[in-house]
C-alpha cells in the first residue's frame, strides 16, 4: 500500500475500529474462542465479538494455527486489516542458541547477527511477524535473574550486539523478505537496573549515567531500523515507563528518534494501578496513551476506556490517529497488506525449523560463547583413554535450554553424557546424580566415582533459577551442589566443573577445590556437542566474559567501568582502612570482565600509538597498534581489547571503558598486527549539562587480554570541544 492508500484506510476506520487495533490478546483468546468468557478474556472484559477489533495478537505460533487464524479473522473484518502476530523469539525459536548473554561471550556480532537471522527464519515460516527481542538494557547486577537476556555490562558492546540483532531479524527487506520479522528493542528504559537486583522493582538513575551507560544500546538498536520498542515495567525518576511522557514523547521519540511503534510490556498498563499513579485502569489507560504507548498488551484500558475517554475529551483523537497509523504502518512496512499470511509456511516450516544447518549453526554459536574461567595443570583438554565420573543434578541433564526459550524442547537438546558419547564409549563413563532433595548420598556413590581417572561436574543453575522473576540474593552454586564438590575433592582426583547458569556467580567456595571451570551457560540446543568438543580439545574454548564475576555477593552491582572515587585503593594502600574498599574482601571481581583463558597462549608485542594531527594541530586519529603471537602449541582465538581512561574531565570518568576489540584465529607460531583506529567522537562523553563532548588532556590506552590484564600507555591529545 502506498501512504494514500493507507491514509485512505485510517479515514475510513471507525473509533472502535481504531482501538481494536490498540489492544494486543493472548493467543490463548483464540483457543477459547467458542467457550465462555472466563479467565483472562474476563479479566480483561474481552467477548468473541470484541475480539474482531483487535489488532495483534502474542505467544501462538505455527503456519497453519496462524493461516486459519488470520483468515477467520479477515472474514470478519470490516476492512480487512491483518492481525499481528508477535512473540518471545529471545535466543532461538525451535533451535535453541545459547542465552544472549553466552552469545555475547562469543564477542563476534556477526555470529548473533547470523543467530537472530536463524531464528527469524524459523519464526517467520511458522507465522510469526515480530518478536520481542532484542532486550539490549545493559546489566550490572548479577542478583537480577534477566541478566541471562542481556549482552553484559558494557555500553559499546552493547551497541554492537544490539545492532547485530536487529539486522539479523529484520533481515535487508523486510517487506519482500519472508524469512525475516520485525524486532522490537525492550525495555525502555533501564530496566535492566532495579534496585537491589530485584525483579520488577524501582530503578535510581541519573540522567547522566542513563544517557551515558544505558540509552546507546537502546539508541542503537533503533538507528539500526527496529520497528518496535517496548516499555519497561520500572519506574524512573519516580514514573512507571509505560506512563513517563517525558521518557517516550522527549527520549525515546525526539532525541532517539524512534518512530516505529511503542508497546506496553505484559500488563505494564494496568500495573500503573499498584504502582499508585493510576486509581483505575480508566486512568492507566489515559496515561500510557498520552505517554505515547501505541499498544496495550494484556490489560484492558484501551479496550474498555479508550471511547469513554475521547468521548470526555480527556484523550484526543489525534493522539488515536497518531497510534492507529503507526501500527497501520507496522502491518504495511511487513508487506501484511499485500501478503497476509506473510512467510507462514507448513511445507518450509517442516523443512526449516529445527533443520540440521540451523542445529549446527547453534553448535557453533555455542562453541564459541563457553568461557574456561580455570585450568589447573592443564587438566583440559580431556584424552580419549581417560575414563571419566560425569555428575549431574537429577532430572536436569536436558535442561540446557535455558528460560525464554518457549518452542524449544529439552528432550531433542544433546546432553553433557550424549556429548561425551561423541568422544569415548559408554563404558569409559560413569553418570553419578545429585539428588537435590536428599543431602545423603548412596554409600558405594564416591566408590564409583573414584574408579574414574577424572571427574567432570555439570553442575549450577536450574533455568528455573534465572530469567524474568527469578533474582536471587545469594548467587552462589546450590548448598548441595557445594557440598558434592568438596566431597569430590576428597578424592584427589582432577576435577573439571561446567557451569550452566544464566548469571554470574559467587564461585569463591568452589573455585579452590577444582581444576578446571567451563562456564556453559545455557547453551542451547547443541549443548552436549558443543561442550564434549571443548573437553577434547576439538575445539578450542575462545568465549570472554561481558559481566564480571563476584567474589561475594556483597561487591554487586560489580562492573569494570566504574567510576575512580576519591580514596581509592590502589597497590600501594593496601594496608590503610579509610579508602573506598571492603574490609572482608577484594574490590576486585574474581573473574573480569573480558576474562577467558585458551588452551594455548598468546603473548603481546609493547602497543605502539601513533598521533595524526588534523591541519589545525588536533588530534584526528589515534592509532593503536600491537602484535600478538599465538606461543602455544595448539590453533586458538585470543580477544583482543583495547580500553581508555580520560584522566581528567568536567565529570568523573571511567576507570576503565572498552572501545576496541578483535577476535582473531591464530595458527601455532602465527604472528598478526592488530591495529585499531580511534577518533574524537570515540572520547567523548556525556557533561553534567547532558551535552556530549570531550577536552584536551591526556589519556590512559590500553590493550590487553581482559580488562585487569593490560599494558597501559598515556598521551596527551589535543581535542576539539563540541560547540
Ligand atoms: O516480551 C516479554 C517481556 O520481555 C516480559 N514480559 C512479557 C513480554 C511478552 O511475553
Amino acid at each position: 500500500m502506498d501512504t494514500t492508500q493507507l491514509k485512505h484506510l485510517l479515514g475510513e476506520m471507525t473509533r472502535a475500529e481504531k482501538i481494536g487495533q490498540m489492544v494486543q490478546l493472548a493467543g490463548e483468546f483464540y483457543k477459547e474462542e467458542d467457550s465462555e468468557n472466563t479467565g483472562p478474556m474476563h479479566e480483561m472484559n474481552m467477548t468473541p465479538k470484541k475480539m474482531t477489533v483487535s489488532g495483534s495478537v502474542l505467544g501462538i505460533s505455527g503456519a497453519e494455527t496462524l493461516i486459519n487464524i488470520q483468515k477467520e479473522h479477515l472474514a470478519k473484518s470490516r476492512l480487512g486489516i491483518p492481525l499481528l502476530f508477535m512473540a518471545d523469539v529471545v535466543h532461538g525459536y525451535r533451535t535453541i542458541f545459547p542465552v544472549p548473554l553466552a552469545m555475547a561471550s562469543t564477542w563476534q556480532p556477526e555470529l548473533v547477527e547470523e543467530s537472530a537471522n536463524v531464528s527469524a527464519t524459523e519464526a517467520a515460516v511458522s507465522g510469526l511477524h515480530v518478536t520481542f527481542a532484542p532486550m539490549v538494557d545493559l546489566v550490572r547486577d548479577a542478583r537480577w535473574g534477566r541478566v541471562m537476556e542481556s549482552t553484559g555490562e558494557d555500553p559499546y558492546l552493547n551497541q554492537l550486539y544490539a545492532r547485530a540483532f536487529v539486522r539479523g531479524y529484520q533481515g535487508q527487506d523486510l517487506k519482500n523478505d519472508p524469512f525475516s520479522v520485525a524486532a522490537c528493542v525492550k525495555h525502555f528504559a533501564g530496566y535492566g537496573a532495579p534496585v537491589a537486583g530485584r525483579e520488577y522493582n524501582t530503578v535510581e538513575l541519573s540522567e547522566r549515567t542513563l544517557k551515558e551507560m544505558y540509552l546507546p544500546a537502546y539508541q542503537a538498536g533503533i538507528s539500526e531500523g527496529s520497528k518496535l520498542v517496548m516499555t519497561a515495567f520500572n519506574s524512573l525518576e519516580g514514573v512507571p515507563a509505560t506512563a513517563n511522557k517525558p521518557l517516550m514523547r522527549e527520549t525515546l521519540r525526539k532525541e532517539l528518534g524512534f518512530e516505529g511503534v511503542l508497546i506496553s510490556d505484559w500488563a505494564s498498563v494496568g500495573e500503573l494501578i499498584p504502582h499508585g499513579i493510576a486509581k483505575d485502569l480508566k486512568q492507566a489507560g489515559e496515561l500510557a496513551i498520552q505517554a505515547g504507548v501505541d499498544i496495550e498488551m494484556m490489560t484492558g484500558g484501551y479496550l474498555n476506556y479508550l471511547n469513554e475517554l475521547i468521548d470526555e475529551g480527556k484523550v484526543s483523537e489525534e493522539l488515536l490517529n497518531e497510534a492507529v497509523w503507526r501500527i497501520l504502518t507496522l502491518k504495511n512496512e511487513l508487506g501484511l497488506f499485500e501478503n497476509p499470511y506473510r512467510g507462514a509456511n507448513s511445507e518450509l516450516e517442516n523443512n526449516l525449523v529445527f533443520s540440521k544447518e540451523h542445529r549446527e549453526k547453534a553448535r557453533i554459536v555455542a562453541e564459541e560463547s563457553i568461557v574456561l574461567l580455570k585450568n589447573e595443570k592443564q587438566v583440559l583438554p580431556l584424552t580419549h583413554h581417560q575414563k571419566v565420573a560425569l555428575i549431574v543434578p537429577e532430572d536436569q541433564s536436558k535442561d540446557v535450554l535455558g528460560p525464554w526459550s518457549w518452542k524449544g524442547e529439552p528432550s531433542e537438546s544433546v546432553s553433557v553424557y550424549e556429548g561425551l558419547l561423541n568422544h569415548i564409549s559408554k563404558e569409559a563413563i560413569v553418570v553419578k546424580t545429585i539428588d537435590h532433595s536428599k543431602n545423603d548420598r548412596p554409600k558405594d556413590w564416591l566408590d564409583d566415582v573414584s574408579t574414574a581417572d577424572v571427574i567432570v561436574a555439570a553442575l549450577g543453575e536450574s533455568s528455573y533459577m534465572s530469567g524474568e522473576g527469578a533474582s536471587r540474593s545469594n548467587i552462589k552454586l546450590p548448598a548441595e551442589q557445594i557440598q558434592v564438590i568438596k566431597e569430590l575433592r576428597t578424592l584427589n582426583k582432577p576435577i573439571v566443573l561446567i557451569l550452566f547458569n544464566g548469571r554470574p556467580l559467587d564461585l569463591t567456595d568452589v573455585v579452590q577445590d577444582v581444576d578446571s571451570i567451563l562456564e556453559a551457560w545455557f547453551p542451547g540446543t547443541e549443548a552436549g556437542t558443543a561442550i564434549g568438543n571443548i573437553l577434547y580439545g576439538t575445539k578450542n574454548p575462545s568465549g570472554k566474559l561481558t559481566m564480571s564475576f563476584p567474589r561475594a555477593v556483597g561487591q554487586v552491582p560489580l562492573y569494570y567501568n566504574q567510576d575512580n572515587t576519591g580514596r581509592p585503593l590502589t597497590a600501594y594502600n593496601q594496608e590503610d582502612k579509610y579508602l573506598s574498599r571492603y574490609l572482608d574482601v577484594d574490590n576486585r571481581p574474581l573473574f573480569p570482565f573480558g576474562y577467558g583463558l585458551s588452551y594455548t597462549q598468546f603473548s603481546y608485542s609493547p602497543m605502539k600509538v601513533t598521533l595524526s594531527k588534523s591541519e589545525r594541530e588536533q588530534t584526528d586519529k589515534i592509532i593503536v597498534e600491537t602484535t600478538i603471537t599465538n606461543s602455544g602449541k595448539v590453533t586458538g582465538s585470543e580477544v583482543v581489547q583495547l580500553y581508555i581512561r580520560d584522566k581528567v574531565g568536567q565529570v568523573v570518568r571511567p576507570i576503565k571503558e572498552l572501545k576496541r576489540f578483535k577476535k582473531i584465529l591464530l595458527e601455532p607460531g602465527e604472528v598478526a598486527t592488530i591495529l585499531f583506529e580511534l577518533n574524537q567522537q570515540d572520547l567523548e562523553y556525556v557533561h553534567q549539562d547532558l551535552s556530549v563532548s570531550v577536552e584536551s588532556g591526556e589519556f590512559d590506552l590500553m590493550i590487553g587480554s581482559n580488562s585487569e590484564e593490560v599494558e597501559t600507555t598515556t598521551v596527551y591529545l589535543e581535542l576539539k570541544k563540541n560547540e
